[in-house]
């Protein structure tokens, strides 16, 4: 694959976790690291893609200071940042850990510890993948599934329940994959294709991803 192959494309990613305020200070979140998005985005970029990063609380940076880096707290100002640029997107990867609640209610003030028991009621997020597979038009949308049991028939399901073109499977069982490493092991599925591969750097499971994007694009 040539090095600028993605030239002339504006790839989306979604990366890292979101937190859900509880009081001033104090969210539900969760220990994704952002890596996994973070990788794909200087990829991308490397490639001649231009690139929009919407990211989750973290510490990850970009080195590739064309990427345009959008920083968001919640599922809800995630999905708004999304479709900012929605129309405007050729490819949409969404690798980012979103919430599946939040709390109901944001207490104004710090919640005091009075009884023995407090009860936080939560609400669903929005699902901002599933959000943009029923707004697809044009855009190719590349999905995450992190499973622990019935991982192939849950990922290919996501597919499609999603309306997605792609998913990468990443499986809890295999040691060094998922989540806060640095490394990843992933099996990819379409519609007609699957591959599995081995367990590489996140920087190099960011590489088969695109050229697997790509193969998918030039059909
Ligand atoms: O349904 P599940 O959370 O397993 O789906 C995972 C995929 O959906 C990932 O690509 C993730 O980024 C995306 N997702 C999302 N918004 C949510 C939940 C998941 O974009 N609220």
């Amino acid at each position: 694959i040539p090095l600028k192959s993605l030239e002339g494309k504006t790839v989306l990613i979604t990366a890292g976790p979101t937190y859900e305020a509880i009081d001033p200070v104090r969210f539900i979140g969760n220990h994704s690291s952002g890596k996994m998005g973070y990788s794909l985005a200087e990829e991308a970029s490397k490639r001649g893609a231009k690139v929009i990063l919407i990211s989750g609380p973290g510490s990850q940076t970009v080195h590739d200071k064309s990427i345009a880096v959008h920083k968001v707290t919640s599922a809800k100002e995630m999905l708004a940042k999304v479709f900012e640029f929605y129309d405007r997107i050729d490819i949409g990867i969404a690798s980012a850990a979103v919430a599946d609640y939040a709390p109901k209610e944001i207490a104004k003030e710090k919640i005091k510890k009075n009884d023995e028991h407090l009860t936080i009621e939560l609400v669903k997020n929005p699902d901002i993948l599933k959000t943009m597979g029923d707004k697809k038009t044009h855009q190719f949308l590349v999905g995450f599934a992190l499973e622990t049991q019935n991982e192939e028939e849950n990922a290919k399901g996501k597919l499609e329940k999603k309306n997605l073109d792609m998913i990468v499977l990443n499986s809890l069982r295999d040691e060094g994959a998922g989540f806060k490493n640095d490394t990843n092991k992933i099996k990819i599925f379409t519609r007609t294709d699957e591959k599995e591969f081995d367990l590489k750097s996140k920087d190099e499971v960011a590489k088969d991803i695109l050229d697997f994007v790509e193969a998918q694009l030039l059909k």
